[in-house]
């Protein structure tokens, strides 16, 4: 038997630069990371979205760090290939340079691989300082669900004169040092754009097709989200299993099959 071919953050860009795309899912437990890393999902992210679809909650704000260490830990004990990443919750990576440090130390001795942290501008100094001391970053721009009081709901980020404040907000990640860089609820042109313009790769959950990968909440993949957004597709539907679920979506997120237009945002 062959040793599995682990994902790490440098085989993430050559795929970027030689037009592969990455296949990316949230996982909360043992049993569907299991799964997932099995039918060779590139990225596991163990996202605060167990806010919802773990606790029933409306929002990811109440959840907390230990939550995040808790099933960091559940799903670190068995990916053995995919890079796994952890959700830094609220206020954590919009919070101090020691605040952020000490719990992406918590998920990183979790068994997470990087962190992601949600917003820019003034947090953008927060990915440098973390990526200096040697845990690496997945910046998470456009809708982010932590800043859903703010934004005033879960809406469409980046149409008409924001996409210019979009695109410098993930140049500007990328220069602090970013190694990926999610991109929620924007309009496909624009996402297309900003995969175009920074180096890193960028990993799309309603943001089009030319991500650089994709992400969905398993869940929703799953059929069982309470919302179905259009970006949403159910690859369990008219199949016999999760772990067949699990390989269309990659399939689809390799072939470029997923998202379609129609799943889509326009401007
Ligand atoms: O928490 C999460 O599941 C996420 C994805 C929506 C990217 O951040």
């Amino acid at each position: 038997m062959t040793a599995p071919e682990i994902v790490t953050l440098p085989r993430l860009a050559a795929m970027k630069k030689e037009g592969r795309k990455i296949a990316a899912m949230t996982a909360y437990d043992a049993s569907f990371a299991r799964a997932m890393d099995e039918a060779g999902m590139d990225v596991i992210l163990v996202g605060d979205s167990l806010g919802h679809v773990i606790q029933g909650r409306t929002s990811t704000v109440p959840v907390t760090l230990d939550d995040m260490a808790y099933h960091t830990h559940c799903v670190a004990r068995v990916v053995n290939r995919a890079l796994l990443m952890a959700d830094l919750p609220f206020l954590s990576f919009q919070g101090s340079a020691d605040r952020v440090l000490d719990d992406a130390g918590v998920l990183m001795r979790a068994g997470a691989h990087m962190v992601k942290g949600e917003g820019a501008g003034p947090f953008a100094a927060n990915a440098a300082y973390l990526a200096a001391r040697g845990v690496p970053v997945c910046g998470h721009i456009g809708l982010t669900p932590q800043f859903v009081h703010s934004l005033g709901g879960y809406r469409v980020q980046g149409r008409g004169h924001a996409g210019a404040r979009l695109l410098s907000e993930a140049k500007e990640l990328a220069d602090a040092g970013v190694s990926l860089l999610v991109l929620e609820a924007v309009p496909a042109a624009l996402a297309a754009q900003i995969s175009a313009a920074v180096a890193v790769p960028t990993i799309g959950i309603g943001a089009g097709p030319s991500c650089d990968g994709q992400v969905l909440v398993m869940h929703d993949a799953l059929g069982m989200g309470a919302r179905r957004p259009r970006f949403v597709r159910d690859f369990l539907a008219g199949r016999d299993s999760i772990a067949a679920a699990f390989a269309a979506y990659i399939d689809a997120v390799r072939q470029g099959a997923f998202p379609s237009a129609d799943e889509s945002y326009g401007e």
